[in-house]
């Protein structure tokens, strides 16, 4: 395994020498956690927990030994814990869902930490540990700034990164200047030199470029609410459950463990800052100061119209929101809010006018796999799904500009 290793890192950056030092440096590091493994060795040597990770992505992971990573240091923990050493696969773009299909499910890892604990990340093809960490999206801004709530934003420029949960949530706030950035550090940068007060982007990111250039200048809040915060845990092919069973006996007891790699990182892990729905859904509602968190808010302020009244369709609009934003959110915006039109469902009505609901039938049930648009007919039955259009019906942009 170390030679493949080693190729692997050949291969993927034949022209620079120090990935083959680093990658010569992992197998040295492997060889010395395998002592103890050794020394305690009641029985046979367990095989090495081989992890997928990507070597350039701190603060998550990288191929530097000096540096790991959070994802590669709570391996290292968990494996450790389980008597096994780690072998590291290197992978390009660690989060796509390509990816874990190339390596967790092609059997090329036995484990993936750090992904994102929905339901229906991979389907049932994918299994998970306990939740380990929660992450999102943070408020970024000089530590004597009051960072309480969506309200503190007003009148303030907020850089926000292309398509990201922060732009749409803000996309309907004409009071708070939007600044689009396209990256966490670029994001950093315009804080740095002034161009924005606030930057609301990749809680991790944000963390650790606070703490490695920034000399721990800045105060990071952590923001909850639908997209804006979510669990993460260890994935595991759907064979593996025997494994992720055994990983989740241990985790417990790595908890403090845990909570330290992630301060060691600087990446949040605090308790978040709730946003309300009243704040974000209009410029007007000046009432309500109490935060709350999205999802909750809307339920109780603004009951969404149920078959009775929501036309030609019948099922339940709220359980259908629940799917929404359970689910279809994580691209559609939660609430279909989106700031891009493209794929802007408040939009179907206008777009498509009596061929909406044959539109979204065909859509949904079948995908637009090419465009990046997922089928859902194996995931959701009929009712969920009828329910999930009575709720857009409910959510339709009627306002007279095109
Ligand atoms: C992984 C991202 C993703 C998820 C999750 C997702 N969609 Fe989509 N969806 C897309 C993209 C991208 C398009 C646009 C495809 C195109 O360009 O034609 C789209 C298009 C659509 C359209 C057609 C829009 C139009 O104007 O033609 C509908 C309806 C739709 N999605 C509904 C849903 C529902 C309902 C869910 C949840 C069950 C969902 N989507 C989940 C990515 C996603």
């Amino acid at each position: 395994m170390s030679v493949s290793c080693i190729a692997r890192n050949e291969l993927r950056t034949p022209s620079r020498n120090t990935r083959l030092e680093h990658a010569i440096r992992t197998v040295l590091l492997s060889a010395l956690l395998m002592v103890p493994a050794l020394a305690a060795g009641a029985g046979e040597t367990k095989p090495p927990l081989r992890l997928c990770a990507d070597p350039t992505n701190l603060p998550f992971s990288s191929d530097d030994p000096g540096k790991p990573g959070l994802y590669l240091e709570i391996g290292q923990a968990v494996a450790q814990k389980l008597g096994r050493t780690v072998s590291t696969n290197w992978y390009k773009s660690y989060f796509g869902k390509r990816t874990v299909r190339e390596t967790l499910l092609s059997k090329q890892c036995d484990a993936m930490v750090g992904l994102p604990l929905i339901d229906d990340f991979m389907g049932p093809a994918v299994i998970f540990s306990k939740p380990i960490a929660h992450e999102g999206y943070a408020l970024v801004g000089s530590k004597d700034r009051k960072l309480a709530g969506i309200d503190d934003l007003r009148g303030l420029r907020v850089a926000v990164q292309y398509q990201s949960t922060p732009q749409n949530l803000l996309a309907l706030r004409d009071d708070i200047r939007k600044v689009t950035v396209l990256s966490p550090e670029e994001g950093m940068a315009a804080l740095e030199q002034g161009k924005v007060d606030i930057a609301f982007i990749w809680a991790p990111v944000a963390g650790w470029l606070n703490k490695t250039s920034y000399g721990d200048k800045y105060q990071i809040v952590s923001t909850e609410g639908d997209g804006l915060l979510w669990a993460t845990a260890i994935g595991f092919a759907k064979a593996s459950g025997a494994l992720r069973d055994e990983v989740d006996g241990v985790l417990p007891a790595l908890q403090p463990e845990i909570s330290a790699l992630f301060a060691k990182y600087g990446v949040p892990n605090g308790a978040p800052v709730k946003f309300g729905e009243a704040d974000r859904a209009t410029t007007s509602s000046v009432g309500s100061s109490e935060p709350v968190t999205v999802g909750q808010a809307a339920a109780a302020e603004k009951p969404v119209q149920t078959a009775a009244t929501a036309g030609d369709a019948k099922g339940d609009a709220t359980a259908g929101r629940e799917v929404f934003n359970g689910t279809c959110a994580h691209c559609h915006g939660p609430d279909a809010v989106q700031a891009e039109r493209k794929i802007d469902l408040r939009l179907l009505k206008k777009r498509y006018a009596d061929d909406m609901e044959s539109t979204f039938w065909k859509t949904v049930h079948d995908g637009r796999p090419a465009k990046g648009m997922p089928a859902w007919k194996d995931v959701f039955n009929d009712d969920e799904l009828r329910n999930v259009y009575v709720y857009l019906q409910s959510v339709q942009d009627t306002g007279g500009s095109n």
